[in-house]
């Protein structure tokens, strides 16, 4: 049986990578740094599969350089280094990985509202460093229960946030594009932008980039918040302007901000954030448990085999050039 030839940008886990030898014959960088562009490129050209992570830009020069590709398939749910138009003007499908995060990403915006909120990696930096016992200058948290919080962008992954916060008697606002018809099973008001920002003591962002969202969140924003309020951001670096933002936490515009992407990402360890007592950042790891990435893997590799044998990816972005045709 002739296989399919499939490009790889780094290894995946072993059961899903298991499924992809069985039906392809696979160049799959293994090297820590990101593979070059030129690799990439030169591995393309005959390649009829190409399987990511969100780790490259898939462009028309990309494309263009990759004349036997069928099929399009990234482990993640977000697709902002993807040129969807571009794949659908030459008939690829896209797949992505919706769905099988939703949980595991919450948890860890959540955990990012309550690690923020009561300070607990400046709490174990305190106790490791052995101050607990020679003073008693603990670091203060403030209350969650009964205080607002606005999410923006209640998607699948919002209304799990909301979920949570209830559970901890938070009052919850939102804004998104559209106003969500159920609503009120998660006791969510819907308002204004500008409102979100004037009334929220903890924001929440988990917009998709795009055109419309990058930069969302620059000067003007963080002066219309409160001195008090938390910022936290789970979706993707450039919604915010990062400049702007150093600048919201050093003169005290507000009070803190956790952010689990940044822009730059990954950022240098010398980069001007980190200098900042009250800032949290995790390395982009909204999804990153076992369970989720194994799924997420999986589910990718289900688009890809799918497009490989020309049937219908089970998550398409661009369903116009989904197969069959
Ligand atoms: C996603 O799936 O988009 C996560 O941010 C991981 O990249």
């Amino acid at each position: 049986m002739t296989k399919f030839k499939v490009v790889l940008t780094k290894e995946t886990w072993p059961a899903a990578m298991e499924r992809i030898e069985q039906h392809c014959e696979v160049k799959c960088w293994k090297e820590a740094e990101p593979i070059p562009r030129t690799v990439l490129l030169e591995w393309l050209k005959d390649a009829e599969g190409l399987f990511s992570t969100g780790d490259v830009k898939v462009d028309e020069d990309l494309l263009s350089n990759a004349p036997q590709l069928r099929v399009v398939a990234q482990s993640s749910v977000g697709y902002d280094n993807i040129d969807i138009d571009a794949c659908t003007r030459r008939e690829i499908p896209f797949g992505n990985t919706p769905g099988v995060l939703v949980e595991t990403t919450a948890d860890l915006t959540f955990t990012l509202l309550l690690s923020a909120a009561r300070r607990i990696h400046e709490c174990w930096d305190f106790v490791k460093s052995g101050n607990w016992a020679s003073n008693n200058n603990i670091p203060y948290g403030v209350d969650l229960f009964g205080k607002t919080l606005g999410i923006v962008g209640m998607g699948d992954i919002g209304c799990a946030v909301a979920r949570r916060a209830k559970a901890c008697g938070l009052n919850i606002i939102y804004y998104n594009r559209t106003r969500r018809m159920d609503d009120h099973v998660l006791e969510a008001r819907y308002v204004d932008f500008r409102d979100l920002l004037h009334e929220s003591d903890f924001i929440i962002t988990l917009v998709p980039l795009s055109n419309q969202s990058r930069g969302m969140f620059g000067a003007e924003e963080f002066a219309q918040m409160k001195s008090s309020a938390y910022f936290i951001n789970a979706a993707r670096g450039s919604i915010v302007n990062t400049e702007a933002l150093y600048e919201a936490l050093k003169s005290k515009q507000i009070a803190y901000a956790a952010l689990d992407v940044t822009d730059p990402e990954p950022l240098a360890g010398d980069h001007p954030l980190l200098s900042l007592p009250n800032i949290l950042i995790t390395p982009h790891v909204g999804s990153a448990t076992y369970e989720t990435r194994n799924r997420m893997a999986h589910l990718a590799v289900d688009n890809l085999l799918a497009g490989l044998g020309r049937l219908a990816l089970p998550a398409c972005v661009n369903p116009t050039v989904n197969y069959p045709k």
